[in-house]
């Protein structure tokens, strides 16, 4: 793979997300790397080669590629080209499909910010077997959903004793707002509910549990947390499947692992009514039209200004329980959903693209592609990783 002309193609780099990204890269990536930018519209990709190059003139011949979604040789090409595909072009269950295709056939390493467990389980079914025999590397799920908290369990599970039975509940607290392209994600994949949950079922049924150990979820319900003084209540999201599925790849969670994934409330209505509030969009949601005119509240393209983005903070507190031993960890940030996303989906690739990975390939989570490099790289890149408390 080293003998391809590219280490990086950024697929998507002109929507809202991927031109964090790439100004990530173009700022914290090194002068050897060869990267590309990458998307739909070349006068687009043009003008944000410009805007980089004014910040460092060495970006101004920058590779541009145009590809289309829907046009798979374009899609084949650009995969061919470059060691590592990152591709922000979402929804996910809507156009990305192809490149996964492309990157499981042609043995390039896919990442991507997909929070959608459909289409996550629907590649594992139809890629993951051709991934493993070309080596390609596709991990989903490379921003807020799931790196903070596939990434911290992994972490509290690596202050608790080897081979013991061990839990790890999170719990989540994040202020900011979405992007066009992640209302629209999500709102796509509510309306496609049920090919979720047969994608999520068939997975069920075909995927091997580990051998000679236990991987599950915590008993979900609502506590009152009183170290934190939060009321705290299930999150059914993405992120539990992938930190059970790094359990379930890697030995080191031990013989019996359990996940639980909370959000916490300081007041019991908010929790209410965060809840009532998701259940309404969802019902709104099932009918085309009314979805169609949802969309037009936050257009694709569009998302939180700069100076939003600057007040916003998250946290994950985690409470990991093994071998008689109690710690409390934390993962913390500011923006989740762009500038922190940005910077972990620009992390991973560059970690895929420099430091020494594991061996494994088909479709990973972010802990089993590459969890040591990032528990190195994003500290230094201003994401704080820490032990809060042990007992
Ligand atoms: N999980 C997380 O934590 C997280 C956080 C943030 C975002 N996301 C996800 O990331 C994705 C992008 O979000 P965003 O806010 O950046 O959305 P966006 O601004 O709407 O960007 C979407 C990108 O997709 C491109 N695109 C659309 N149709 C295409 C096609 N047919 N062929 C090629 N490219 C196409 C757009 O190209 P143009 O620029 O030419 O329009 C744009 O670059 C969404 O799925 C969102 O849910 C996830």
């Amino acid at each position: 793979m080293n003998e391809r002309d590219l280490d990086i193609v950024l697929y998507g780099a002109t929507g809202f997300v991927g031109e964090l990204t790439a100004e990530y890269l173009a700022a914290n990536s090194p002068d050897s790397l060869r990267w590309a930018l990458a998307g739909r519209n070349p006068e687009k990709l043009t003008a944000l080669r410009s805007k980089l190059a004014k910040a460092n003139p060495a970006l101004a011949d920058l590779p541009l590629i145009a590809a289309d979604a829907a046009d798979a040789t374009s899609l084949e090409e650009m995969a061919r080209s470059t060691r590592i595909l990152i591709s922000t072009v979402g929804p996910y269950a809507l156009y990305g499909e192809p490149l996964v295709k492309a990157c499981a056939e042609n043995g390039t390493h896919y990442l991507d910010l997909t929070g959608e467990p459909g289409f996550v389980d629907e590649m594992y079914l139809k890629y993951d077997a051709t991934a493993k025999s070309t080596g390609a590397k596709l991990v989903h799920c490379c921003g807020f959903d799931s790196i903070p908290h596939d990434l911290g369990a992994y972490f509290t599970v690596l202050q608790l004793p080897e081979n013991v039975p061990i839990t790890v509940e999170s719990r989540v607290r994040a202020s900011g707002m979405i992007s066009g392209g992640t209302f629209y994600s999500a709102l796509n994949g509510m309306g496609h509910a049920k090919q979720t949950v047969d994608a999520v079922r068939e997975r069920l049924k075909r995927e091997p549990r580990p051998e000679g150990r236990k991987v599950g979820l915590v008993k979900p319900g609502l506590r009152r947390d009183k170290e934190m003084g939060m009321w705290t209540a299930p999150l059914p999201t993405i992120d539990q499947f992938i930190a059970t599925r790094s359990a379930s790849t890697i030995d080191r969670y031990g013989p019996d692992f359990k996940y639980g994934h909370n959000y916490a409330a300081k007041h019991l209505p908010t929790v209410f009514l965060g809840t009532a509030g998701v259940a309404s969009v969802f019902v709104m949601a099932q009918i085309p039209p009314i979805r169609k005119g949802l969309l037009k509240l936050i257009p694709p393209g569009s998302g939180p200004s700069a100076e939003k983005r600057a007040k916003s903070w998250f946290r994950v507190e985690f409470v990991g329980n093994g071998g008689g031993k109690t710690v409390r960890t934390a993962v913390s940030g500011g923006d989740a959903g762009y500038e922190e996303t940005s910077k972990m989906l620009a992390e991973s690739g560059l970690a895929l693209a420099l430091d020494v990975t594991p061996e494994r390939s088909g479709q990973l989570t972010p802990v089993a592609a590459m969890g040591d490099a990032l528990l190195e790289r994003l500290p230094k890149a201003g994401i704080k990783i820490e032990v809060v408390e042990r007992s």
